[in-house]
């Protein structure tokens, strides 16, 4: 539930809020938002002018550190040639489990979209955490899953999918939300090749299980994409999704809120990141206080 008249819930999990609170922010105005996006993971601002990418940074520093580094911050796009991702479907993940520290949040604003034709979905691991009967919070209570790089787009990542060079890494499958302490799971249908400790039948069964209760129907939020729109989340107890977008032009830009970069974290990504690599280690950081106005 919120308390400040310009926000309002969105069903079943999230608020939606004023763009004037991010535009113009306040300092109680901050800290209910920074309240709402601890606890709920996702909020969403409708009806906004195109922001430029330093302005949509600037709004992003209200919940934590931006880096300014083009692979954190680009134009996820079906149409542009200078645009990530193009048309292919999303499986439900968080961005970079494959790496010791995924992004903090994610923030999506559109600049260019057909009204209401494409989306993006959101499931929250908090939530899933919270409805899972006590007998498999037990069992999955201090288990570990390994993550792994994104190298196929249509059906789960295997870590036999992966190349030489190319990386994975090993999260808790019940993390606990930076600043609230609140349990959730960390597990992807895209990025999680299995449950440690486990045989690869007990692995498949029990994340299918756990993907369950994640994605369930009437437990995840779709955003419709209408121009101006800007979504952001908690990128670690928040997963997104979305399907192929084939026949509508979408342009959205996208900004990280990022301690690390992925190219201070993974450095020898040589095919697409070398060039930059040193401007990555030079860049600073900063988030905004709650006073910023
Ligand atoms: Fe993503």
């Amino acid at each position: 539930m919120t308390s400040t008249t310009a926000l309002s819930a969105i069903q079943p999990f999230g608020a939606e809020g004023d763009p004037d609170l991010i535009l113009k922010p306040t300092e109680a105005g901050t800290r209910e938002l920074r309240r709402l996006f601890d606890e709920e993971g996702l909020l969403v601002f409708k009806g906004l002018e195109p922001l430029g990418m330093d302005q949509q940074m600037e709004v992003c520093r209200l919940f934590g550190p931006v880096l300014d580094n083009p692979w954190e911050n680009m134009i996820v796009s079906n149409s542009r040639a200078d645009g990530y991702l193009g048309a292919q479907q999303l499986l439900w993940h968080n961005d970079l489990p494959y790496l010791p520290k995924p992004y903090i949040g994610g923030s999506l604003h559109a600049l260019e979209v057909d009204a209401g034709t494409t989306s993006t979905h959101f499931a929250s691991g908090l939530r899933a955490w919270e409805r899972l009967p006590g007998k498999l919070r037990d069992r999955v209570a201090n288990l570990n899953a390994l993550h792994v790089k994104q190298k196929v787009f249509d059906r789960r990542n295997r870590l036999t999918d992966l190349e030489p060079g190319d990386v994975c890494a090993v999260h808790a499958v019940v993390r606990q939300q930076r600043n609230t302490g609140c349990p959730y799971l960390f597990v992807s249908e895209d990025l999680t090749d299995c449950i440690i400790g486990l045989s690869p039948e007990e692995s498949d069964a029990l994340l299918a299980e756990l993907f369950s209760w994640l994605y369930a129907e009437g437990e995840t939020y779709e955003h419709r994409w209408d121009l101006g729109d800007i979504v952001i989340w908690d990128n670690e107890t928040v997963q997104h999704a979305r399907g192929e977008i084939t026949e509508s032009v979408r342009t959205l830009q996208r900004v990280s809120i990022a301690e690390w970069g992925y190219a201070q974290m993974y450095p020898t990504d040589l095919g697409i990141y070398s060039d930059q690599y040193d401007m990555t280690l030079a860049q600073g950081t900063g988030m905004a206080d709650a006073s910023a106005s």
